[in-house]
Order: C-alpha cells, then structure tokens, then sequence
C-alpha cells in the first residue's frame, strides 16, 4: 500500500467545468503531490472563447487527453464523449474519476466509468431545480445516482440525495470549489471598463452603474417569443441602466435565427462575445447588478455580494436565495422590471456568505478523499 500510487482522471467539458476543476488539481498538487492526476476534455466546448482563455487564465495544465466531440444534439454529444472514453478508461486503469457540475460531459463519462466500476467522485452534487425540462436537472440526478462519494455545496442538497436513496455514508458537505477559484482571483479580476474597451466600446461608463445580463438555457432562448420578450425587457431596463451582454454562441445563432437583432442593437445595450473568466470576474464584481440563467453566475453572485436577477422560474442552488443575493424572476416582463426597479431603488438584497464558501473546499475534498480511496483499495485486496 505505500508504494501505491493512485491515478485519478479529473474530467472537464465546458466552460462552466473549467473554474471548479482548476481549484482541485492545485490542491492535489500542494497536498498530495505524489497522486499522478490526469486531465481529460471532453471538447464539448471547443471555442477560443468557451476554453482555451479559460485554461490560460485559470493556470489550468494543458489536459493530458482531449476527446475533441464538439457540438451536436444531447444524444449524439453524450454518446460521443462515452465513446472516446471507453478506451481511455481501459488503457489508464484509473483508481477514481472526478466529474464536476451537470453538463453532458459530466454524465457521459460518470456512466462509462461506474459500468467498469471505477469509483466516480461528483463534485457539486445533489442540486435540485426538480425541473426537468433542463437537461442540467436530468445529468445532476443520474450522475448522483451512480456516484460512489458525492461533495456537496450547500446543506440542502443532502436532504435531495437522501430522498432519491442516497447513503449518507457517501455524501460530505465540503463547500464550494467554484467559490474557491473566485476569492482566489477576484482581486487579478480585470477592469470592467478596460473590457469594454478591450472590444472596441468606449462609451464612458461608471463602475456600479451598469447592469451586467447572460443568457444562454435553451428554455429562454431556444423559445422565439421568450427570448424576443427577455430582449425587450433587457433593451426597457438599459433606458435607465446601461446593459452590459457578453453573448453565449447558442444566444447569438437564436438571435439572428429569429430576426431580433434590432432588440439589442442599441447605444445602451453594449454586445461582448463570450468572456474569459477574469473579464467576467470583473464585470459581474463591479456591476449594480447582474441578470442570468446561469447556474454559477447565481453563486458568485451571492459571494460577491452583488444583487442578481435570475430569469429563470426556480433555481437547484437555493440558498442563493435563502441567504445570498439572488430573486427568482421568471422570464414575466412586469416581475423582471419590479426587481429591477427595487434594486435600482433599494439596493437590492444584501446576503451574506453561505457556510463553507471560503475559498478552501477543494483542500477539503483531496482531505477527505485520499483516505476514503486508500480503505476502499485496501478493502479490494490490492494491498
Ligand atoms: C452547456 C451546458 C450548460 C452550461 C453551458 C455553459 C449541457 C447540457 N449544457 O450548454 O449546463 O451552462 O454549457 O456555457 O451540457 N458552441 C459553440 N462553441 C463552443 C461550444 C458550443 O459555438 O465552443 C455552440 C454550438 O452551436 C452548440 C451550442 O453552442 O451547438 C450549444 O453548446 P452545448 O455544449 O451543446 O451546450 P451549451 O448551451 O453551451
């Protein structure tokens, strides 16, 4: 046994992937430097943008495999990231996978691991919206499902484990690991302003006067009169607050692909392409206040401590609401422009910082998970 070396694939496949992960290979890196780590992308987001600035910025190592899969539908893009890793699995004999978050990426390689019986380590577990329209919602349940230890980022999640039969033997409230990356870089985050200029906007804007807006669930835009209608209500609120919209590549095809271009092509509102992290650190720290569909942008939110509007009717991350910063809208017009208008009135919610969102969850991960996989190889005889 002390000899042994575990080997253990973290996996990555898009953009929301890439913060959690960096945090957890550096704390292997200081804590248990002598665990050979690999990491694969899966190439469900392939775009300078959606990647390759990430890893830069985030001091992420270049992966150590790319499965290259690329866009398609849910099925053809699942399908494809288990394909490529069958065989990864059967050459590198990993000890564990770690998957993060919900996307396709996340699943599709969950369920080529555990049907080898590979242990699978699921950070940010057990988050429920219990909306299954989101495709989010279903890999979050099935990943859970057939994850042998499972780190939770709020309290509440446990009690949703709990109820689909998950032992609490498996479970560990560790916090936050998305958090730990921001508090790491928030003080390097960019300037907004030198963002805006970055991209050739020079209209003069003043930090905490601007609203920062992000959309991108296929239920706000793949739907033509909801995204016309969250467009409007965006281009009303930029009368009274300049908009900042960095634009999702699902959120540009649907604008143009309904003919709404006119909605955002405005003085006030200000188009950005897809952002680094450091630019979207900083344009999210510095706003008055943020308007989302993301799941994450929820979260830094509430640790930032800046008021956000999230347009989508439920969220799986509640104590954002219960606690932080956030308000669950909806995409209706008149209850969009009621926050809105409160925050511009009142400040919006204050919030304080949610329980173990102190920028060293992921410390406690590798804590917890090195000797769980040492009893766990001592009890396969491996010794
Ligand atoms: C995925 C995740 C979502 C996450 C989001 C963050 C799933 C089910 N969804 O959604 O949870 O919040 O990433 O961005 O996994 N595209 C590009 N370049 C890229 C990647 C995508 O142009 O590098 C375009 C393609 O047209 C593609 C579309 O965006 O078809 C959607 O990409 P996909 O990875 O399928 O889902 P996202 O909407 O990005």
């Amino acid at each position: 046994m002390d000899n042994y070396q575990f080997k253990i694939i973290c996996i990555v496949g898009a953009r929301p992937n890439f913060m959690k992960i960096a945090p957890v290979i550096d704390a292997f890196k200081r804590l248990a430097p002598e665990v050979n780590v690999l990491l694969l992308h899966t190439g469900q987001h392939y775009d300078e943008n959606m990647k390759t600035q990430f890893f830069q910025q985030l001091g992420i190592p270049e992966p150590d495999i790319d499965l290259e899969v690329g866009s398609g539908s849910h099925a053809q893009q699942t399908a494809e990231v288990m394909k490529r890793f069958e065989p990864v699995v059967d050459r590198e004999h990993p000890d564990a996978i770690i998957v993060v978050g919900d996307v396709n990426s996340t699943i599709a390689c969950a369920l080529v691991a555990a049907k080898k019986m590979i242990p699978v380590v699921h950070i940010e577990a057990g988050l429920r919206s219990y909306d299954r329209q989101m495709p989010e919602e279903i890999n979050r349940v099935l990943t859970d499902q057939i994850s042998d230890r499972l780190y939770l980022t709020e309290r509440s999640a446990a009690e949703n484990l709990s109820l689909e039969g998950i032992p609490a033997e498996r479970v560990f409230f560790a916090g936050n690991v998305m958090i730990d990356t921001l508090k790491k870089n928030v003080k390097n985050a960019q300037y907004f302003s030198d963002t805006l200029k970055q991209f050739g906007i020079n209209t003069v804007i003043e930090e905490k006067n601007y609203s920062l807006v992000t959309m991108h669930r296929p239920s706000n835009v793949d739907d033509q009169a909801i995204l016309k209608n969250l467009l409007q209500v965006i281009l009303q609120t930029s009368k009274t607050l300049p908009v900042i919209f960095p634009v999702h590549p699902r959120t540009r095809g649907k604008i143009s692909e309904f003919g709404l271009d006119h909605l955002i092509e405005n003085k006030n509102v200000h188009l950005l392409p897809p952002l680094g992290y450091m630019q979207l650190v900083g344009l999210m720290a510095q706003a008055k206040m943020v308007m989302t569909d993301s799941g994450g942008i929820q979260e830094e939110t509430t640790a930032l401590g800046v008021p956000c509007i999230t347009l989508r009717e439920n969220t799986e991350r509640p104590i954002t609401v219960e606690q932080g910063t956030n308000t669950i809208v909806g995409v209706d017009a008149q209850l969009i422009l009621a926050a809105f208008n409160d925050v511009m009135e009142h400040g919006g919610k204050v919030g304080q910082q949610p329980e173990l969102w102190d920028g060293h969850a992921a410390e406690r991960i590798v804590e917890d998970l090195l000797p769980w996989l040492s009893a766990k190889h001592a009890a396969s005889g491996n010794i």
